[in-house]
């Protein structure tokens, strides 16, 4: 691809920022449209950007014919969004979680292979600098055995923010605390330690007037014999206290957190490498929770289609993660012990809890 590669926004919302500033922030890409239902949002980014707006989105693939789309829409649009536009042959960027079930998201898989175009699922925070030095302590053995990865979500989500749209909190548009808020954490911990073999889990609706979990505790076990253990709520009092990773190894421990994953709280190592003086250094501090990793998307988008690279985290590593999820979903309703992998075939609101 020797032109730049054009991409499409659909979703003005909250997000679109970072989609924008993303895109802004590499010359071999471009916008040529915004598009939302709200006619104010599409119509602000696009005198923000000089792309052009528009409040229907097939009307808008079809008219601009772009390399990609970036879907940045409630999640339980990505599915028919995305298919929508890999049967126009268009490249797909889009938001996480991929889909609200197992069955949505191999569809969506299925035609991106099938109309051969890319399929991206976002999960910007594995860019972060700091949890790039983890994955690489990991894969050169600095831990030796793997025994333990713990995440903590502890944020607040007051009711005002469940009641200021149609789709917060609801089970068939949002997803609850494992599946939109803590979506990163859990993708993070399945990248680092591998496939899981089996899930125990608990979600409830402790605090909040809504459809979904408020609140959910997982136990793991992966296939390498490392435990996991995750503790998600969007009730912490009186505001985002903590979302972080800890990796514990026979001779390492390693605890990442801040606001978005960004921040080294320990690093501790039985061998110690030079690097090891600075670690401290590679902590970033941004402003709020999306992180800055968005631009990183965008430069493996670039990296893919005009390189053709590898996509780093592509449908079936965004299934993976919405199975694992799947699986805390089905161990709760059924009180048992759950073993993966699922059966895409069980049922296409497996997220009731
Ligand atoms: N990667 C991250 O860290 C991160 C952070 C926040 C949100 N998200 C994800 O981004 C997506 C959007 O979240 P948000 O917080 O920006 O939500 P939002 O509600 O602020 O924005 C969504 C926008 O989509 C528009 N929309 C709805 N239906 C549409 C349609 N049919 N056609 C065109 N536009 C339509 C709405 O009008 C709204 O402006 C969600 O999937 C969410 O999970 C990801």
């Amino acid at each position: 691809m020797d032109k730049k590669i054009s991409i499409a926004l659909v979703g003005c919302g909250r997000i679109s920022e970072k989609h924008v500033q993303g895109i802004k922030a590499h010359q071999e890409l471009t916008l040529v449209s915004v598009c939302d239902i709200k006619k104010e949002r599409s119509d602000k980014i696009a005198q923000e950007t000089g792309a052009k707006a528009y409040t229907n989105y097939e009307q808008m693939l079809d008219a601009e014919k772009p390399d990609a789309v970036a879907i940045a829409t409630p999640n339980h649009l990505h599915p028919q969004m995305t298919i929508q536009a890999a049967r126009r042959k268009i490249n797909v960027i889009t938001e996480k979680p991929m889909a609200l079930s197992l069955s949505d998201a191999r569809a969506m898989i299925d035609e991106c292979k099938k109309n051969k175009v890319e399929l991206f699922v976002i999960k910007q925070n594995r860019y972060n600098p700091p949890i790039q030095k983890l994955k690489e302590a990991i894969d050169k053995g600095r831990f030796g055995k793997l025994y333990l990865g713990t995440i903590i979500v502890r944020w607040q989500r007051p009711q005002g923010y469940y009641d200021q749209d149609d789709w917060h909190g609801k089970l068939l548009k949002d997803g609850g605390a494992l599946l939109n808020q803590a979506s990163h954490h859990v993708d993070m911990l399945r990248w680092l330690l591998g496939p899981a073999e089996s899930v125990q889990g608990i979600a409830e609706r402790l605090g909040r007037n809504i459809e979904t979990e408020d609140t959910a505790l997982a136990i793991i076990k992966f296939k390498n014999g490392a435990l996991g253990l995750i503790e998600a709520t969007t009730l912490t009092y009186p505001r985002n206290l903590e979302g972080s990773i800890t990796i514990q190894g026979e001779k390492g421990t390693v605890k990442v957190g801040g606001t978005a994953l960004n921040k080294i709280d320990t690093w501790e190592f039985a061998d110690i490498e030079n690097e090891d003086d600075n670690i401290k250094n590679s902590s970033t501090d941004p402003p709020n929770v999306y992180g800055f990793g968005h631009q990183e998307v965008y430069k493996n988008v670039v990296d893919c289609l005009m390189r053709k690279n590898a996509c780093h985290v592509n449908g079936e590593d965004g299934y993976k993660t919405l199975e694992l999820i799947m699986a805390i979903y089905k161990a709760n309703r059924e009180g048992k012990k759950v073993t993966l992998p699922l059966d895409v075939s069980e049922g296409v609101h497996l997220n009731r809890f």
